[in-house]
Protein backbone atom coordinates (compact mmCIF):
# COMPACT_ATOMS: atom_id res chain seq x y z
CA UNK A 1 0.00 0.00 0.00
CA UNK A 2 1.51 3.51 -0.56
CA UNK A 3 -0.18 6.33 1.22
CA UNK A 4 0.77 10.42 -0.85
CA UNK A 5 -1.04 12.98 -0.51
CA UNK A 6 -4.59 12.84 -1.97
CA UNK A 7 -5.52 14.18 -5.34
CA UNK A 8 -6.43 17.91 -4.85
CA UNK A 9 -9.78 17.37 -6.70
CA UNK A 10 -10.87 14.38 -4.46
CA UNK A 11 -13.71 15.05 -2.79
CA UNK A 12 -12.26 15.33 0.82
CA UNK A 13 -9.37 17.75 -0.11
CA UNK A 14 -12.15 20.25 -1.37
CA UNK A 15 -10.45 23.74 0.24
CA UNK A 16 -13.78 25.30 2.27
CA UNK A 17 -13.18 28.68 3.08
CA UNK A 18 -11.38 28.76 6.23
CA UNK A 19 -9.99 31.58 8.41
CA UNK A 20 -6.02 32.23 7.07
CA UNK A 21 -4.74 31.37 10.49
CA UNK A 22 -6.36 28.18 10.13
CA UNK A 23 -4.76 27.48 6.71
CA UNK A 24 -1.43 28.67 8.20
CA UNK A 25 -1.94 26.22 10.66
CA UNK A 26 -2.64 23.24 8.72
CA UNK A 27 0.70 24.79 6.37
CA UNK A 28 2.80 24.33 9.90
CA UNK A 29 1.43 20.76 10.30
CA UNK A 30 2.63 19.58 6.88
CA UNK A 31 4.32 17.15 6.29
CA UNK A 32 2.42 14.05 7.76
CA UNK A 33 3.53 12.69 10.80
CA UNK A 34 3.24 9.41 9.72
CA UNK A 35 1.88 7.65 6.60
CA UNK A 36 -1.31 6.76 7.89
CA UNK A 37 -1.90 10.40 9.48
CA UNK A 38 -5.16 12.73 8.35
CA UNK A 39 -4.60 16.22 9.08
CA UNK A 40 -8.45 18.18 9.53
CA UNK A 41 -8.81 21.83 10.04
CA UNK A 42 -12.41 22.10 11.47
CA UNK A 43 -13.88 26.02 11.36
CA UNK A 44 -17.00 26.90 13.81
CA UNK A 45 -16.52 30.66 13.00
CA UNK A 46 -17.71 30.84 9.04
CA UNK A 47 -20.93 28.07 9.46
CA UNK A 48 -21.94 27.10 6.11
CA UNK A 49 -25.29 26.16 4.15
CA UNK A 50 -28.05 24.15 6.11
CA UNK A 51 -27.55 20.22 5.18
CA UNK A 52 -31.18 19.66 4.46
CA UNK A 53 -32.71 16.58 6.37
CA UNK A 54 -34.32 15.45 3.00
CA UNK A 55 -30.90 14.06 1.67
CA UNK A 56 -31.29 11.35 3.99
CA UNK A 57 -34.35 9.94 2.31
CA UNK A 58 -35.60 6.39 1.06
CA UNK A 59 -36.66 5.16 -2.14
CA UNK A 60 -39.87 2.64 -2.13
CA UNK A 61 -40.80 0.84 -5.24
CA UNK A 62 -43.41 -1.85 -6.02
CA UNK A 63 -39.78 -3.76 -7.51
CA UNK A 64 -39.47 -7.09 -5.17
CA UNK A 65 -40.27 -7.62 -2.11
CA UNK A 66 -39.90 -3.78 -1.42
CA UNK A 67 -43.15 -3.17 -0.83
CA UNK A 68 -45.04 -6.44 -0.80
CA UNK A 69 -43.63 -8.80 2.51
CA UNK A 70 -41.12 -5.36 3.04
CA UNK A 71 -43.33 -2.84 4.13
CA UNK A 72 -46.79 -4.34 3.30
CA UNK A 73 -47.63 -8.06 4.65
CA UNK A 74 -51.63 -7.37 5.09
CA UNK A 75 -53.94 -7.51 8.11
CA UNK A 76 -54.65 -10.83 8.12
CA UNK A 77 -51.36 -12.01 8.01
CA UNK A 78 -49.51 -13.84 10.58
CA UNK A 79 -46.93 -11.25 10.79
CA UNK A 80 -47.28 -9.10 13.74
CA UNK A 81 -48.61 -5.96 12.00
CA UNK A 82 -50.65 -2.56 12.03
CA UNK A 83 -53.26 -2.79 9.83
CA UNK A 84 -50.87 -4.34 7.38
CA UNK A 85 -47.64 -3.04 7.90
CA UNK A 86 -45.34 -5.09 9.61
CA UNK A 87 -44.44 -4.14 13.52
CA UNK A 88 -40.56 -4.40 13.03
CA UNK A 89 -40.14 -2.64 9.89
CA UNK A 90 -42.33 -0.04 11.42
CA UNK A 91 -40.48 0.04 14.47
CA UNK A 92 -36.63 -0.18 12.32
CA UNK A 93 -37.96 2.77 10.31
CA UNK A 94 -39.14 5.37 12.71
CA UNK A 95 -35.74 4.87 14.42
CA UNK A 96 -34.38 5.84 11.14
CA UNK A 97 -35.82 9.42 11.40
CA UNK A 98 -36.86 8.98 7.69
CA UNK A 99 -37.60 12.58 6.57
CA UNK A 100 -38.83 12.09 2.85
CA UNK A 101 -39.75 8.55 0.83
CA UNK A 102 -40.30 8.35 -3.08
CA UNK A 103 -42.97 6.26 -4.24
CA UNK A 104 -44.08 4.16 -6.27
CA UNK A 105 -41.16 3.86 -8.97
CA UNK A 106 -38.77 4.43 -10.79
CA UNK A 107 -39.70 2.59 -13.65
CA UNK A 108 -42.53 1.25 -11.88
CA UNK A 109 -43.94 4.67 -11.36
CA UNK A 110 -44.21 5.25 -15.39
CA UNK A 111 -46.69 2.25 -15.91
CA UNK A 112 -48.51 3.07 -12.95
CA UNK A 113 -52.65 4.18 -12.49
CA UNK A 114 -53.34 5.30 -9.35
CA UNK A 115 -56.98 4.68 -9.66
CA UNK A 116 -56.12 0.66 -9.32
CA UNK A 117 -54.79 0.84 -5.89
CA UNK A 118 -58.04 2.37 -4.17
CA UNK A 119 -61.09 1.92 -2.65
CA UNK A 120 -61.79 -1.80 -1.27
CA UNK A 121 -58.43 -3.98 -1.68
CA UNK A 122 -60.91 -7.43 -2.86
CA UNK A 123 -62.20 -5.61 -5.63
CA UNK A 124 -58.77 -3.73 -6.62
CA UNK A 125 -57.24 -5.03 -10.32
CA UNK A 126 -54.63 -7.18 -10.51
CA UNK A 127 -51.99 -5.61 -13.38
CA UNK A 128 -48.40 -7.05 -14.20
CA UNK A 129 -45.33 -5.39 -13.55
CA UNK A 130 -43.86 -5.60 -16.93
CA UNK A 131 -40.30 -4.07 -14.97
CA UNK A 132 -39.50 -5.69 -12.21
CA UNK A 133 -39.91 -9.94 -12.66
CA UNK A 134 -43.36 -9.88 -14.59
CA UNK A 135 -44.86 -10.80 -11.26
CA UNK A 136 -48.80 -10.18 -10.99
CA UNK A 137 -49.63 -6.70 -8.71
CA UNK A 138 -52.45 -7.03 -6.96
CA UNK A 139 -52.68 -2.69 -6.00
CA UNK A 140 -53.02 -3.84 -2.35
CA UNK A 141 -50.83 -1.03 -1.50
CA UNK A 142 -51.55 1.97 -2.54
CA UNK A 143 -52.14 5.71 -2.35
CA UNK A 144 -53.87 5.25 1.03
CA UNK A 145 -51.65 2.65 2.56
CA UNK A 146 -47.87 4.43 1.67
CA UNK A 147 -49.39 8.36 2.54
CA UNK A 148 -51.04 6.57 6.24
CA UNK A 149 -47.53 4.79 6.42
CA UNK A 150 -45.86 8.49 5.94
CA UNK A 151 -48.31 9.75 8.23
CA UNK A 152 -47.43 7.01 10.80
CA UNK A 153 -43.66 7.37 10.66
CA UNK A 154 -44.03 11.35 10.08
CA UNK A 155 -42.62 10.79 6.81
CA UNK A 156 -42.53 13.58 3.99
CA UNK A 157 -44.24 11.50 0.87
CA UNK A 158 -42.43 12.28 -2.23
CA UNK A 159 -44.91 10.75 -5.29
CA UNK A 160 -43.32 10.41 -8.62
CA UNK A 161 -46.34 10.93 -11.26
CA UNK A 162 -46.55 8.76 -14.25
CA UNK A 163 -45.80 10.82 -17.03
CA UNK A 164 -44.33 7.65 -19.90
CA UNK A 165 -47.81 5.62 -19.78
CA UNK A 166 -50.64 8.24 -17.98
CA UNK A 167 -52.00 11.25 -18.91
CA UNK A 168 -52.38 14.56 -16.98
CA UNK A 169 -56.25 14.30 -16.50
CA UNK A 170 -55.00 11.61 -14.49
CA UNK A 171 -51.80 13.42 -13.18
CA UNK A 172 -53.83 16.09 -12.11
CA UNK A 173 -57.09 13.97 -10.69
CA UNK A 174 -54.31 12.46 -8.52
CA UNK A 175 -52.59 15.53 -7.07
CA UNK A 176 -56.57 16.73 -6.33
CA UNK A 177 -57.42 13.42 -4.71
CA UNK A 178 -54.62 13.70 -2.07
CA UNK A 179 -54.43 17.28 -1.69
CA UNK A 180 -57.72 18.66 -1.96
CA UNK A 181 -60.25 19.64 0.99
CA UNK A 182 -62.75 21.02 -1.39
CA UNK A 183 -66.26 19.68 -2.24
CA UNK A 184 -65.20 18.39 -5.38
CA UNK A 185 -65.14 15.16 -7.37
CA UNK A 186 -61.70 13.87 -6.41
CA UNK A 187 -61.43 14.85 -3.13
CA UNK A 188 -65.04 13.05 -2.37
CA UNK A 189 -64.14 10.20 -3.64
CA UNK A 190 -61.24 10.34 -1.75
CA UNK A 191 -63.53 10.36 1.66
CA UNK A 192 -65.73 7.50 -0.19
CA UNK A 193 -62.82 5.26 0.20
CA UNK A 194 -62.47 6.72 3.77
CA UNK A 195 -60.48 9.88 4.34
CA UNK A 196 -61.97 12.81 5.05
CA UNK A 197 -58.92 14.75 5.71
CA UNK A 198 -56.50 15.74 2.93
CA UNK A 199 -52.74 14.83 2.67
CA UNK A 200 -50.10 16.93 3.10
CA UNK A 201 -47.42 16.36 -0.39
CA UNK A 202 -45.08 18.29 -0.46
CA UNK A 203 -43.03 16.89 -3.55
CA UNK A 204 -44.18 16.00 -6.66
CA UNK A 205 -42.13 15.02 -9.16
CA UNK A 206 -42.87 14.74 -13.09
CA UNK A 207 -41.98 10.90 -14.53
CA UNK A 208 -39.08 9.16 -13.78
CA UNK A 209 -35.75 8.15 -15.91
CA UNK A 210 -37.53 9.64 -18.96
CA UNK A 211 -35.20 9.30 -21.11
CA UNK A 212 -35.45 5.40 -20.40
CA UNK A 213 -37.66 3.21 -18.61
CA UNK A 214 -40.06 6.58 -18.30
CA UNK A 215 -40.82 6.99 -21.84
CA UNK A 216 -37.86 7.12 -24.15
CA UNK A 217 -38.37 11.14 -24.34
CA UNK A 218 -35.59 13.80 -26.31
CA UNK A 219 -34.62 16.34 -22.88
CA UNK A 220 -37.02 18.94 -25.20
CA UNK A 221 -39.71 16.57 -24.77
CA UNK A 222 -39.77 15.28 -21.18
CA UNK A 223 -38.86 19.54 -20.40
CA UNK A 224 -41.85 20.64 -22.96
CA UNK A 225 -43.92 17.56 -21.04
CA UNK A 226 -42.88 18.73 -17.30
CA UNK A 227 -43.98 22.65 -18.19
CA UNK A 228 -47.72 20.64 -19.45
CA UNK A 229 -48.03 18.54 -16.32
CA UNK A 230 -47.00 21.45 -14.02
CA UNK A 231 -49.46 23.74 -15.50
CA UNK A 232 -52.47 21.37 -14.00
CA UNK A 233 -50.23 20.45 -10.50
CA UNK A 234 -52.64 23.11 -8.21
CA UNK A 235 -51.56 23.72 -4.51
CA UNK A 236 -54.89 22.62 -3.28
CA UNK A 237 -53.97 23.52 -0.27
CA UNK A 238 -52.92 26.92 -0.55
CA UNK A 239 -49.02 28.44 -0.35
CA UNK A 240 -48.77 27.67 2.72
CA UNK A 241 -48.93 23.56 1.38
CA UNK A 242 -47.03 24.40 -1.89
CA UNK A 243 -45.98 21.41 -3.60
CA UNK A 244 -42.49 21.36 -5.10
CA UNK A 245 -42.20 20.26 -8.33
CA UNK A 246 -39.17 18.14 -9.33
CA UNK A 247 -38.18 17.89 -12.97
CA UNK A 248 -36.91 14.33 -14.48
CA UNK A 249 -33.50 14.42 -14.65
CA UNK A 250 -30.28 12.72 -16.13
CA UNK A 251 -28.02 10.15 -15.30
CA UNK A 252 -24.58 10.38 -14.02
CA UNK A 253 -22.17 13.27 -16.04
CA UNK A 254 -24.80 13.75 -18.55
CA UNK A 255 -25.11 17.25 -18.64
CA UNK A 256 -26.75 18.23 -21.93
CA UNK A 257 -30.22 16.56 -20.73
CA UNK A 258 -29.95 19.11 -17.65
CA UNK A 259 -28.91 22.12 -19.55
CA UNK A 260 -31.95 21.41 -21.92
CA UNK A 261 -34.34 21.13 -18.83
CA UNK A 262 -33.21 23.80 -17.56
CA UNK A 263 -33.27 25.93 -19.97
CA UNK A 264 -36.73 24.95 -21.15
CA UNK A 265 -38.32 24.77 -17.60
CA UNK A 266 -35.85 25.93 -15.27
CA UNK A 267 -38.05 28.59 -14.07
CA UNK A 268 -41.20 26.69 -12.75
CA UNK A 269 -38.76 24.04 -11.38
CA UNK A 270 -38.20 23.45 -7.86
CA UNK A 271 -35.81 20.37 -8.12
CA UNK A 272 -34.54 18.93 -10.94
CA UNK A 273 -33.56 15.10 -10.38
CA UNK A 274 -30.14 13.19 -10.75
CA UNK A 275 -29.70 9.48 -11.14
CA UNK A 276 -25.89 7.93 -10.11
CA UNK A 277 -25.65 4.26 -9.37
CA UNK A 278 -22.02 2.81 -8.34
CA UNK A 279 -21.43 -0.34 -10.02
CA UNK A 280 -18.26 -2.23 -8.53
CA UNK A 281 -17.10 -3.68 -12.28
CA UNK A 282 -18.08 -0.07 -13.91
CA UNK A 283 -20.32 -2.29 -16.40
CA UNK A 284 -24.31 -2.49 -16.91
CA UNK A 285 -23.16 -5.66 -19.10
CA UNK A 286 -22.67 -8.77 -17.66
CA UNK A 287 -21.69 -9.06 -14.03
CA UNK A 288 -21.74 -6.18 -11.89
CA UNK A 289 -20.05 -8.19 -9.12
CA UNK A 290 -21.12 -10.26 -5.81
CA UNK A 291 -22.80 -8.01 -3.29
CA UNK A 292 -20.42 -10.49 -0.81
CA UNK A 293 -17.55 -12.74 -1.00
CA UNK A 294 -15.87 -9.84 -3.39
CA UNK A 295 -12.29 -9.32 -2.91
CA UNK A 296 -10.21 -6.28 -2.54
CA UNK A 297 -10.77 -5.26 -6.08
CA UNK A 298 -14.34 -4.77 -5.95
CA UNK A 299 -13.96 -3.19 -2.71
CA UNK A 300 -12.26 -0.50 -3.77
CA UNK A 301 -13.23 -0.02 -7.43
CA UNK A 302 -16.83 0.38 -5.34
CA UNK A 303 -15.23 3.01 -3.30
CA UNK A 304 -13.65 4.85 -5.99
CA UNK A 305 -16.71 4.70 -8.17
CA UNK A 306 -19.16 6.26 -5.69
CA UNK A 307 -16.47 9.26 -5.63
CA UNK A 308 -17.86 9.98 -9.01
CA UNK A 309 -20.90 11.80 -7.36
CA UNK A 310 -18.24 14.50 -6.63
CA UNK A 311 -17.21 14.69 -10.02
CA UNK A 312 -20.68 14.65 -11.84
CA UNK A 313 -22.39 16.98 -8.78
CA UNK A 314 -19.67 19.35 -9.83
CA UNK A 315 -20.16 18.91 -13.27
CA UNK A 316 -24.27 19.26 -12.83
CA UNK A 317 -24.45 21.90 -10.52
CA UNK A 318 -22.42 23.67 -13.19
CA UNK A 319 -24.69 23.17 -15.96
CA UNK A 320 -27.27 24.54 -13.81
CA UNK A 321 -25.61 27.67 -12.33
CA UNK A 322 -25.77 28.62 -15.86
CA UNK A 323 -30.00 28.94 -15.88
CA UNK A 324 -30.11 29.25 -12.21
CA UNK A 325 -26.90 31.79 -10.38
CA UNK A 326 -29.07 32.23 -7.60
CA UNK A 327 -29.70 28.64 -6.81
CA UNK A 328 -33.13 28.27 -6.35
CA UNK A 329 -34.00 25.14 -7.81
CA UNK A 330 -32.73 22.57 -6.09
CA UNK A 331 -30.66 19.39 -6.96
CA UNK A 332 -32.88 15.90 -6.15
CA UNK A 333 -30.48 13.03 -6.32
CA UNK A 334 -33.40 10.74 -6.40
CA UNK A 335 -31.78 7.17 -7.14
CA UNK A 336 -28.33 6.35 -5.86
CA UNK A 337 -26.36 3.56 -4.03
CA UNK A 338 -24.16 0.46 -4.96
CA UNK A 339 -25.94 -1.82 -7.40
CA UNK A 340 -24.63 -5.49 -7.20
CA UNK A 341 -25.24 -8.84 -9.05
CA UNK A 342 -28.08 -9.87 -7.27
CA UNK A 343 -28.65 -13.08 -4.19
CA UNK A 344 -27.89 -16.03 -5.64
CA UNK A 345 -31.34 -18.30 -6.27
CA UNK A 346 -33.10 -14.91 -5.75
CA UNK A 347 -35.27 -13.93 -8.70
CA UNK A 348 -32.87 -11.28 -10.83
CA UNK A 349 -36.05 -8.97 -11.48
CA UNK A 350 -36.23 -8.47 -7.70
CA UNK A 351 -33.09 -6.75 -7.38
CA UNK A 352 -32.26 -8.38 -3.92
CA UNK A 353 -28.71 -7.93 -2.79
CA UNK A 354 -26.81 -8.88 0.37
CA UNK A 355 -25.40 -5.39 2.14
CA UNK A 356 -21.76 -4.62 3.62
CA UNK A 357 -19.98 -2.99 6.05
CA UNK A 358 -18.24 -1.73 2.55
CA UNK A 359 -22.07 -0.41 1.54
CA UNK A 360 -21.81 1.33 4.82
CA UNK A 361 -18.83 3.20 4.02
CA UNK A 362 -19.89 3.93 0.70
CA UNK A 363 -23.39 5.45 2.02
CA UNK A 364 -20.69 7.20 4.57
CA UNK A 365 -18.87 8.96 1.94
CA UNK A 366 -22.06 10.44 -0.54
CA UNK A 367 -23.08 11.76 2.91
CA UNK A 368 -20.54 13.74 2.95
CA UNK A 369 -20.12 14.66 -0.86
CA UNK A 370 -23.80 15.65 -0.55
CA UNK A 371 -22.65 17.96 2.38
CA UNK A 372 -20.09 19.56 0.20
CA UNK A 373 -22.57 20.61 -1.87
CA UNK A 374 -25.72 21.43 0.59
CA UNK A 375 -25.96 24.94 -0.85
CA UNK A 376 -27.62 23.32 -3.91
CA UNK A 377 -28.26 19.60 -3.06
CA UNK A 378 -31.38 19.58 -1.26
CA UNK A 379 -33.16 15.86 -1.58
CA UNK A 380 -32.07 12.66 -2.17
CA UNK A 381 -32.59 8.98 -2.11
CA UNK A 382 -30.90 5.62 -1.79
CA UNK A 383 -32.09 2.88 -3.82
CA UNK A 384 -33.97 1.33 -2.02
CA UNK A 385 -35.52 1.14 1.50
CA UNK A 386 -36.17 -2.81 1.67
CA UNK A 387 -35.15 -5.91 0.47
CA UNK A 388 -34.09 -4.49 -3.18
CA UNK A 389 -30.28 -2.99 -4.19
CA UNK A 390 -28.81 -0.88 -1.43
CA UNK A 391 -31.15 -1.63 1.42
CA UNK A 392 -31.66 -0.69 5.18
CA UNK A 393 -33.80 -3.36 5.55
CA UNK A 394 -34.08 -7.10 4.17
CA UNK A 395 -36.63 -9.41 5.55
CA UNK A 396 -37.11 -13.41 4.92
CA UNK A 397 -40.51 -13.81 5.99
CA UNK A 398 -41.41 -13.07 9.84
CA UNK A 399 -37.40 -12.55 10.41
CA UNK A 400 -36.29 -9.14 9.59
CA UNK A 401 -32.49 -7.64 9.74
CA UNK A 402 -30.84 -4.30 9.90
CA UNK A 403 -28.20 -3.86 7.52
CA UNK A 404 -24.55 -1.76 7.81
CA UNK A 405 -26.19 0.97 5.53
CA UNK A 406 -29.11 1.41 8.00
CA UNK A 407 -26.59 2.10 10.99
CA UNK A 408 -24.50 4.40 8.76
CA UNK A 409 -27.82 6.55 8.22
CA UNK A 410 -28.72 6.11 12.08
CA UNK A 411 -25.86 7.67 13.03
CA UNK A 412 -25.90 10.21 10.73
CA UNK A 413 -29.91 11.40 12.19
CA UNK A 414 -27.27 14.66 13.74
CA UNK A 415 -26.91 16.13 10.79
CA UNK A 416 -30.49 16.09 9.32
CA UNK A 417 -30.89 20.18 8.99
CA UNK A 418 -27.52 20.77 10.41
CA UNK A 419 -25.43 23.31 9.01
CA UNK A 420 -22.05 22.82 7.76
CA UNK A 421 -18.97 23.73 9.31
CA UNK A 422 -16.24 24.26 7.09
CA UNK A 423 -13.50 21.40 6.95
CA UNK A 424 -10.08 20.91 5.31
CA UNK A 425 -8.57 17.85 5.36
CA UNK A 426 -4.73 16.56 4.56
CA UNK A 427 -5.05 12.55 3.89
CA UNK A 428 -2.96 9.60 2.91
CA UNK A 429 -4.44 7.61 0.02
CA UNK A 430 -5.69 4.19 -0.38
CA UNK A 431 -3.87 2.52 -3.39
CA UNK A 432 -4.75 -0.29 -5.05
CA UNK A 433 -3.10 -1.05 -8.04
CA UNK A 434 -2.96 2.22 -10.56
CA UNK A 435 -5.31 3.66 -8.81
CA UNK A 436 -5.85 5.81 -5.40
CA UNK A 437 -8.00 7.62 -3.44
CA UNK A 438 -7.78 9.58 -0.09
CA UNK A 439 -8.13 7.39 2.61
CA UNK A 440 -10.27 9.28 5.24
CA UNK A 441 -13.23 11.50 4.27
CA UNK A 442 -14.65 13.89 7.46
CA UNK A 443 -17.30 16.35 8.06
CA UNK A 444 -18.37 18.69 10.40
CA UNK A 445 -22.16 20.52 11.01
CA UNK A 446 -23.70 22.71 13.62
CA UNK A 447 -26.48 20.39 14.67
CA UNK A 448 -29.90 21.76 15.35
CA UNK A 449 -29.39 20.21 19.17
CA UNK A 450 -26.49 23.16 19.24
CA UNK A 451 -24.21 20.29 19.15
CA UNK A 452 -20.66 20.41 16.91
CA UNK A 453 -20.71 16.97 15.15
CA UNK A 454 -17.74 15.03 13.28
CA UNK A 455 -17.74 12.28 10.97
CA UNK A 456 -15.06 10.44 9.61
CA UNK A 457 -14.94 7.89 7.40
CA UNK A 458 -11.15 5.21 7.12
CA UNK A 459 -12.39 3.41 4.09
CA UNK A 460 -8.29 1.51 4.47
CA UNK A 461 -8.85 -2.41 4.37
CA UNK A 462 -6.78 -3.75 6.93
CA UNK A 463 -5.12 -0.39 8.55
CA UNK A 464 -6.27 2.18 10.98
CA UNK A 465 -5.56 6.08 10.42
CA UNK A 466 -5.21 9.18 13.04
CA UNK A 467 -6.61 12.31 12.34
CA UNK A 468 -5.63 15.20 14.09
CA UNK A 469 -7.64 18.05 13.94
CA UNK A 470 -7.72 21.52 15.14
CA UNK A 471 -10.81 23.42 16.22
CA UNK A 472 -11.40 26.95 14.97
CA UNK A 473 -14.13 28.82 16.48
CA UNK A 474 -15.34 26.61 18.96
CA UNK A 475 -13.66 25.04 22.35
CA UNK A 476 -14.20 21.28 23.11
CA UNK A 477 -13.28 19.57 26.17
CA UNK A 478 -13.99 15.88 25.02
CA UNK A 479 -15.48 13.94 22.09
CA UNK A 480 -17.83 10.63 22.22
CA UNK A 481 -19.69 9.16 19.69
CA UNK A 482 -20.52 5.83 17.93
CA UNK A 483 -18.19 3.57 15.84
CA UNK A 484 -19.40 1.20 12.93
CA UNK A 485 -16.59 -1.30 11.67
CA UNK A 486 -16.15 -5.02 11.08
CA UNK A 487 -13.64 -7.52 10.50
CA UNK A 488 -13.92 -8.43 6.70
CA UNK A 489 -14.34 -6.17 4.14
CA UNK A 490 -17.62 -8.43 3.03
CA UNK A 491 -18.88 -8.74 6.39
CA UNK A 492 -22.43 -8.18 6.86
CA UNK A 493 -25.69 -9.09 8.74
CA UNK A 494 -27.51 -12.41 8.21
CA UNK A 495 -30.69 -13.66 9.47
CA UNK A 496 -28.46 -16.44 11.81
CA UNK A 497 -26.62 -13.56 12.56
CA UNK A 498 -28.07 -10.32 12.73
CA UNK A 499 -25.76 -8.35 14.86
CA UNK A 500 -22.75 -8.84 13.15
CA UNK A 501 -22.52 -5.38 12.10
CA UNK A 502 -23.83 -2.98 14.17
CA UNK A 503 -22.79 0.57 16.03
CA UNK A 504 -20.60 0.23 19.04
CA UNK A 505 -19.44 2.96 21.77
CA UNK A 506 -15.77 4.74 20.43
CA UNK A 507 -13.50 5.48 22.78
CA UNK A 508 -10.73 6.27 20.11
CA UNK A 509 -11.55 10.36 19.75
CA UNK A 510 -9.64 12.67 22.94
CA UNK A 511 -9.31 16.38 22.82
CA UNK A 512 -5.97 18.04 24.32
CA UNK A 513 -5.57 21.50 23.78
CA UNK A 514 -8.26 22.16 21.97
CA UNK A 515 -6.96 19.18 19.33
CA UNK A 516 -8.79 16.39 18.71
CA UNK A 517 -7.30 13.31 17.93
CA UNK A 518 -8.61 10.34 16.72
CA UNK A 519 -7.45 6.87 15.40
CA UNK A 520 -10.29 5.08 13.29
CA UNK A 521 -9.79 1.86 12.77
CA UNK A 522 -9.50 -0.23 9.27
CA UNK A 523 -13.29 0.31 7.34
CA UNK A 524 -14.69 2.41 9.60
CA UNK A 525 -17.21 5.17 10.16
CA UNK A 526 -16.97 7.44 13.34
CA UNK A 527 -19.61 9.82 13.98
CA UNK A 528 -18.63 12.46 16.99
CA UNK A 529 -19.94 15.11 19.38
CA UNK A 530 -18.05 17.65 20.60
CA UNK A 531 -18.36 17.99 24.50
O1 LIG B 1 -34.02 1.50 -8.51
C1 LIG B 1 -34.23 0.58 -9.53
C2 LIG B 1 -34.47 1.25 -10.87
O2 LIG B 1 -33.33 1.92 -11.29
C3 LIG B 1 -35.54 2.31 -10.91
O3 LIG B 1 -36.81 1.78 -11.06
C4 LIG B 1 -35.16 3.11 -12.11
O4 LIG B 1 -35.58 4.44 -12.04
C5 LIG B 1 -33.66 2.97 -12.18
O5 LIG B 1 -33.21 2.66 -13.43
Amino acid sequence: MVFALADPFIPTMRLQPLLASAALLLAAAAPLASAADAQLIVDASKPGPKISKYIYGQFSEHLGRCIYEGIWVGPDSPIPNTKGYRNDVLAALKQLKVPQLRWPGGCFADEYHWRDGIGPREKRPSIYNSNWGGVVENNHFGTHEFLELCEMLDIAPYICLNVGSGTVQEAQEWVEYMTSAADSPMANLRRANGRDKPWRVPFIAVGNESWGCGGNMRAEFCADNFLRYNTFIKNYGGDSARIQRIGCGSSGGDTDWTEKMMMIAGKQMDGLALHYYTLPSDSWKGSKGASIGFAEDHYFAALRYTLRMEEYLTKQLAAMDQYDPEKRVGMVVDEWGIWTDVEPGSNPGFLYQQNTIRDALLAALNFHIFHDHADRVTMANIAQIINVLQAMILTDKEKMILTPTYHAFEMYKPFQDATVLPIKLVTPDYAFGKEKIPAVSATAALATDGKVYVALVNVLPTESATVSATLVGLTAKGATGRILTAPAMDSHNTFAAPHAVQPAAFTGATVADGKLTVTLPAKSVVVLELK
